[in-house]
């Protein structure tokens, strides 16, 4: 989730672009770059090339120091604050990046899918690539269909460069030869024009534009615009023009960067469906025998395939992800499964074996338990597979393979969109695994990636029905205890769901399997509390039922997530919470959201900050 922005103005541009950057680099901060158009040609330029680059790899400070040492005259520009997708945090990794004549420079937020295709597509023009990006191959792509000695000017060559992208992006560019102008695009990736008094700017969010106007062109899918100092014209992908009224904003700033909500947690529980399409689309593709799981990244090879046993460490929400990941596992690729807490792992005396695929599971790759078990279980030959959210992590330099979450950076403490893209992850490699070993009928795996790839439209028909959750909420925040109960994959969810809670709203709360409810728990269980059943394993609806008469006939309030058009628990809850149906042993990926949401609007109203938790960190990198 990089951002981006670009200024066509009269005042100096690489200011303007550094303090829009400010703004940004909550979207991704390991690296960061601005392209401006100087106002004379560049010293050492024997073609007279007026465009100066500069990138740094690290916090944008790094880039400000550097650039305090040197000045550049310019009035128009584009600027870039980068998270890791395609090539680890570098400087030659960092955005802008250019063509091969030096002339246009590119700054792009998202992800392009078919970018290996096009790679090869261009080298074997002899076109050659600097970095590891899926961005540098925009930069040639315009290049070669830009051709000025034609005619042919630079929107054309962006127009025609646009339909040869598969994936996401936000982008602008600029060209010496075009220097009263920005072109800028935008396809499922936020982007919007900011339209100012004899200055025009683009940016990933509002935030950024606000120093400038607050009159603003939310640009749409596949939409074009065309930046010049005194004025914007808007295209369709076709090249036809548009004509829009520019929308007046009034939040301030604190809320813009937000993206209007009232707590990053919110935000990024929003965010699911999105971050669950951009770890999942580029990931599953369509071939001629019908759609196949790509984990070309991770290269697992056949004897990869073949390890006898996964065993899966990680702490907190990741730890919940593993436990999906043991049922999953042994479900869809039939193998054994062992999870384990990393700060226990790394103090016992675990049996692990040079054949073992070893997977762990870290959203910022620096958590001090975690890295630990891993390096004890290299030490005992294991193959690493990390799952992380940061590209070039400690996590993912020294595991042997990174499968990466492309959610985006997660700045509320409580994880959430993390989680459920760990999930994605998870899942893929199970199936994926499951087909190379020959677990999984064709069928069924077909009937797997279909409803895999129905989920995130799923996601967003959860999060749109948020009003009901918050309603439940305003009822039930102050009870003295919160159990969460299921059996399986809701077992795994529901130990998600409690730590949810406990976390932000301070609510004591736990989760139990519920067939233990019996062993101890329905002890504790009185009419200050409010016991949560996720039921969407089918065949178990009947044990799970018996499990809520039990707690509500002695007096507990009780809620039941559960599939759309189920009436098996209607009678006996007090209230139901519907999800889309999809396979069984897919729901943790829709399950959890109602109970991020619960959690969520219980930490609002007892009075707590959800983004900042008393007493937790968001990352864990000491003991
Ligand atoms: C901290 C955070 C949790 C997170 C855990 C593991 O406790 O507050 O939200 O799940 O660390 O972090 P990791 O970055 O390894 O996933």
């Amino acid at each position: 989730m990089c951002g981006i922005t670009g200024y066509a103005g009269y005042k100096e541009a690489a200011p303007v672009l550094l303090d829009a950057l400010k703004k940004l680099e909550y979207r991704g901060y390991d690296s960061a770059g601005i392209a401006v158009l100087a106002a004379q040609p560049l010293e050492n330029s024997p073609s007279g090339n007026r465009l100066f680059v500069r990138k740094a790899k690290g916090p944008l400070s790094v880039l400000s120091e550097r650039l305090s040492h040197e000045t550049v005259a310019g009035t128009l520009g584009i600027g870039h604050t980068r998270w890791a997708t395609h090539g680890e945090p570098s400087d030659v990794n960092s955005h802008p990046h250019t063509d091969v004549s030096g002339r246009i420079a590119v700054v792009h937020n998202g992800i392009i899918e078919n970018y290996a295709r096009l790679k090869e597509w261009l080298q074997a023009r002899d076109v050659v690539f600097l970095s590891d990006t899926d961005t540098e191959v925009i930069a040639h792509l315009i290049n070669y269909y830009y051709k000025p000695e034609s005619g042919g000017g630079l929107l054309g060559a962006v127009l025609e460069t646009l339909k040869r992208l598969e994936g996401s992006y936000a982008l602008a560019v600029v060209s010496s030869d075009f220097p009263d102008r920005l072109i800028a695009a935008r396809k499922d990736s936020p982007l919007i024009v900011g339209l100012g008094q004899g200055e025009n700017l683009i940016a990933s969010d509002v935030t950024a534009l606000l120093a400038h106007t607050r009159e603003v062109c939310f640009l749409e899918d596949r939409e074009v615009a065309v930046l010049y100092r005194d004025h914007v014209d808007l295209f369709t992908g076709q090249g036809e023009k548009i004509i829009r009224a520019p929308t007046h904003v009034d939040w301030d700033v604190e809320a813009a960067e937000k993206g209007g909500y009232a707590h990053f947690m919110l935000k990024e529980i929003h965010e699911q469906a999105k971050a669950l399409a951009d770890t999942l689309r580029p990931r599953l593709k369509e071939t001629t025998t019908g759609r196949d799981i790509s984990l070309d990244e991770i290269k697992l090879g056949d004897n990869w395939a073949a390890a006898p046993r996964v065993v899966i460490t990680a702490c907190g929400t990741a730890w919940h992800a593993a436990m999906v990941g043991k049922y999953a596992f042994e479900h869809f690729a039939r193998l054994p499964v062992e999870v384990d807490i990393a700060s226990e792992y790394r103090y016992r005396n675990p049996v692990t074996n040079p054949d073992d695929l070893f997977i762990v599971i870290s959203q910022s790759g620096e958590t001090a338990d975690t890295l630990a078990a891993m390096r004890l279980a290299k030490k005992s030959g294991a193959r690493i597979l990390a799952v992380t959210n940061v590209v070039g992590s400690t996590l993912a330099r020294e595991a042997d393979l990174s499968l990466y979450t492309w959610a985006g950076p997660e700045i509320a403490v409580a994880s959430t969109k993390a989680f459920t893209t760990q999930l994605m992850c998870i899942y893929l490699l199970a199936l994926k695994l499951g087909k190379l070993r020959s677990r999984i009928t064709d069928a069924d795996y077909a009937r797997y990636l279909k409803a895999l790839a129905k989920i995130p439209e799923q996601a967003a028909a959860v999060l749109a029905k948020q009003e009901l959750i918050q309603k439940f909420a305003a009822r039930h925040f102050n009870k003295g205890k919160v159990f969460f109960m299921g059996r399986q994959f809701d077992y795994a969810v529901s130990l998600e769901s409690a730590l949810k809670l406990k976390e932000i709203s301070y609510t004591h709360s736990e989760a139990f399997a519920a067939g233990e409810l019996k062993h101890g728990p329905i002890a504790l269980v009185d009419t200050n509390t409010l016991v949560v059943a996720i039921a969407t394993q089918t065949a178990l609806f009947d044990k799970i039922a018996s499990n809520i008469r039990e707690v509500t006939s002695r007096g507990a309030a009780s809620l039941v997530i559960t599939w759309e058009g189920e009436s098996a628990f209607a009678a006996i809850a007090d209230e139901v919470f519907t999800i889309p149906k999809t396979e069984d042993c897919l729901s943790p990926l829709l399950s959890i959201i109602p109970a991020q949401l619960f959690a969520y609007y219980c930490a609002v109203q007892r009075g707590n900050d959800p983004d900042k938790p008393r007493n937790l960190a968001k990352s864990v990198t000491v003991e």
